[in-house]
């Protein structure tokens, strides 16, 4: 079991869409349990949409108690993604505390830069008791050939943290294909968004593959 938290205590950056891509590309080579830790419940909306099979189970646990339930839960996957709220740090307290990984999706602007230090600091707290967890950034929403799109790599340096070098574009097909409780990795499975996500979870896999052999 692999436990991938998506955590920004900034709202809109793209927890939900990329835990759900996520959680159907990793799917494909495992059992999957997304869990939706935000009180908004975006997550099971999304999948109340579906009418297709589902791939992965969703469930809402809004609690902080996150870390615990999930050592039973959690058990029958491979792979457990936690889809978390905006500026609750008791809930990314608790999801840190259950994560092997910490993806913090960011978006190439200022505000999401400066706003990235909240994040940081509670990984930071929280490696004191769990000093195995990994963190990445994921951009998120690059608009190509803008100055904003060459600074936030440079902008996101000064974190220690790594970033992912898969970078997700700002693409509809992302938001199109949420309408109906799908993913564009099955409305467009040819297209670049399907692309990236399938690159990202190359990352994640051999990431986590890596560190606990
Ligand atoms: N790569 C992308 N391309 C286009 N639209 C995107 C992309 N990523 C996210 N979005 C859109 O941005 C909006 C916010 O995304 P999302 O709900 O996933 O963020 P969130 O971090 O989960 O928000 P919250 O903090 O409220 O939970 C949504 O309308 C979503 O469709
Ligand atoms: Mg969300």
């Amino acid at each position: 079991m692999r436990v991938i938290a998506l955590l920004n205590q900034k709202g809109g950056v793209g927890k939900t869409t990329l835990s759900i891509h996520l959680a159907t590309a990793l799917a494909r080579t495992g059992k999957v349990l997304l869990i939706d830790a935000d009180p908004q419940h975006s997550a099971l909306d999304w999948s109340a949409q579906r009418e297709a099979a589902s791939t992965f189970n969703v469930i809402g646990l809004p609690k902080p108690t996150l870390h615990r339930d999930i050592a039973t839960l959690g058990a029958p996957y491979d792979w457990i993604i936690i889809d978390g709220p905006p500026r609750v740090n008791e809930l990314a307290r608790s999801a840190i505390a259950a994560s092997d990984l910490v993806i913090v999706p960011v978006q190439p602007s200022p505000y999401d830069v400066w706003a990235a230090k909240d994040i940081v600091d509670i990984i930071r707290e929280c490696e004191i008791s769990r000093p195995q967890v990994l963190s990445r950034f994921l951009v998120n929403r690059l608009v190509p050939n803008t100055t904003l799109a060459g600074e936030i790599t440079d902008a996101l340096s000064e974190f220690d943290v790594k970033s992912f070098a898969t970078i997700v574009r700002n693409r509809t097909e992302y938001a199109k294909s949420a309408r109906m409780g799908l993913t564009a990795l099955e409305t467009e499975p040819s297209g670049q968004a399907a692309a990236e996500i399938q690159a990202l979870a190359k990352e994640v896999s051999s990431l986590l593959e890596k560190t606990h052999a």
